[in-house]
């Protein structure tokens, strides 16, 4: 039997019915995002693939889901458990802290494109390997802080063309906050458990507060009567997300504040938010983030607060998609050379070198298969021009340059092929 991929993988491919997986938008998401990054002043940060288990286990929090249930861990060689990343956030505080980036270059604000692995039941938008881009801001505490990268989150979608989206946010309060919360949540759910779904009984144990992210309809209606999130912030803690509010006003972002988000990552403190599509069904969330003041410290690093977001690039491209945005075209070979015979191969390798040095994109039919193939090749490449060059071309130095959309013909001195598509180009 041949081999296939492992379940909730992809190919990237050059080319695919299913279009989000090509590779030229890809390319094109990825430079808006590096362009956008660049506006907002972050720099690129690659961390490795894998790091040691520990690190996510103590950040994304031990009975998260990506944690106890979701996570790619294998020993190595040495017996070391190691893990391939669920997510960006950890191995770029670790990196931080290793690298002592905050005495050493002053570099504040990073972001990341790259693959994370969670081990979840795959459909669609949901991958076993998927990608984001993630931007992390270490070290500045403020509201405005929160509101810059909800901004730089939605800014990225603004230039993709997506419009049906909606930003929901919320307030964790700091850790206190959070303890006496759980308690009265768990107070309050305790003598209903028998009627909550099973996923929110294990919940109720382990980790109350994603109770509050149930799909379950049951559970949804029960939570409509729960104590809220909200009244029990601290002073400071509400006059934060009070200010978040205000400037988010201020910039005209609308937003919708949600006291049932709480996020699947144990770390966050403060504002919460997601930006939900609503092209995408159950898997609706495109992006998500928030602040996480005592990562640092947790990990070992200076006690520095901290904000991020990552969203999902396959997400972004099935909305896209579905939202009928327009994607550059794919760029195809201005010229396809067809020679006939071993003197006009190398006559065409040469000029075909010579032109690609020169910036053109030029296929050369290498092959030494007969013109016809040569030509199915051109059309199936979507080649502007194509030239037949056999011996009697080579002697007269004149060619014949088909254009392929159109399919006529012109008459070009063989040293005139570059003064040609000049000329055609800026037709
Ligand atoms: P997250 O909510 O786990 O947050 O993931 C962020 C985004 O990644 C999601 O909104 C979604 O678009 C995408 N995503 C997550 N899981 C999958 C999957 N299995 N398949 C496809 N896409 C997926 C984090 O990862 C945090 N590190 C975000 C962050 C950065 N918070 C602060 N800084």
């Amino acid at each position: 039997m041949a081999y296939t991929i492992p379940k909730g993988l992809f190919d990237i491919l050059p080319q695919t019915k299913e279009e989000w997986r090509t590779a030229s938008r890809w390319q094109y998401l990825e430079n808006i995002l590096h362009a956008a990054a660049a506006d907002y002043g972050f720099k690129e940060i690659r961390t490795p693939i894998f790091e040691k288990t520990e690190l996510f286990v103590r950040s994304v929090g031990e009975s998260s889901d990506i944690v106890s249930k979701e996570m790619y861990t294998f020993p190595d060689k040495k017996g070391r458990s190691m893990t391939l990343r669920p997510e960006g956030t950890a191995p770029v505080i670790r990196a931080y802290i290793e690298e002592q980036l905050h005495q050493i270059s002053g570099e504040s604000k990073f972001y990341y494109i790259g693959p994370m692995f969670r081990y979840d039941r795959p459909q669609a938008g949901r991958y076993r390997q998927f990608h984001q881009f993630g931007a992390e801001a270490i070290g500045v505490g403020t509201p405005e802080q929160d509101v810059e990268m909800i901004d730089f989150l939605c800014e990225i979608f603004r230039r993709l063309g997506l419009k049906n989206l909606t930003v929901h946010i919320n307030s964790v309060g700091d850790a206190e906050t959070r303890e006496v919360y759980r308690e009265k949540l768990a107070e309050f759910l305790e003598p209903h458990k028998g009627s909550l779904s099973e996923d929110s009984k294990a919940r109720l144990e382990k980790n109350v507060l994603r109770i509050l992210d149930s799909k379950d309809l049951d559970d949804q209606k029960l939570l409509e009567g729960a104590p809220s999130l909200l009244d029990f912030l601290s002073l400071e803690a509400k006059t934060h997300f009070e200010r978040v509010q205000t400037l988010l006003k201020l910039l005209g972002i609308p937003f919708v504040v949600d006291p049932n988000l709480v996020r699947g990552l144990d770390y966050y403190t403060h504002t919460v938010f997601e930006v939900m599509s609503d092209k995408l069904g159950a898997q609706n969330t495109i992006g998500a983030g928030g602040r996480y003041d005592g990562l640092l410290a947790t990990l070992g690093g200076p006690a520095l607060p901290s904000c991020g977001f990552a969203t999902g690039l396959e997400r972004v491209l099935h909305t896209m998609e579905s939202e009928g945005s327009s994607f550059p075209p794919p760029r195809n070979p201005d010229l396809f050379l067809i020679p006939m015979g071993e003197k006009a191969l190398e006559a065409c390798l040469n000029k075909g070198t010579y032109l690609r040095h020169q910036g053109w994109s030029v296929e050369i039919e290498l092959s030494g298969k007969k013109i016809q193939y040569g030509l199915k090749r051109a059309n199936e490449l979507h080649a502007k021009f194509c030239a037949v060059v056999g011996e009697r071309e080579l002697a007269s130095q004149q060619i014949e340059v088909k254009e392929m959309a159109l399919h006529t013909a012109s008459a070009v001195n063989w040293n005139d092929l570059e003064t040609f598509l000049k000329m055609r180009r800026s037709l």
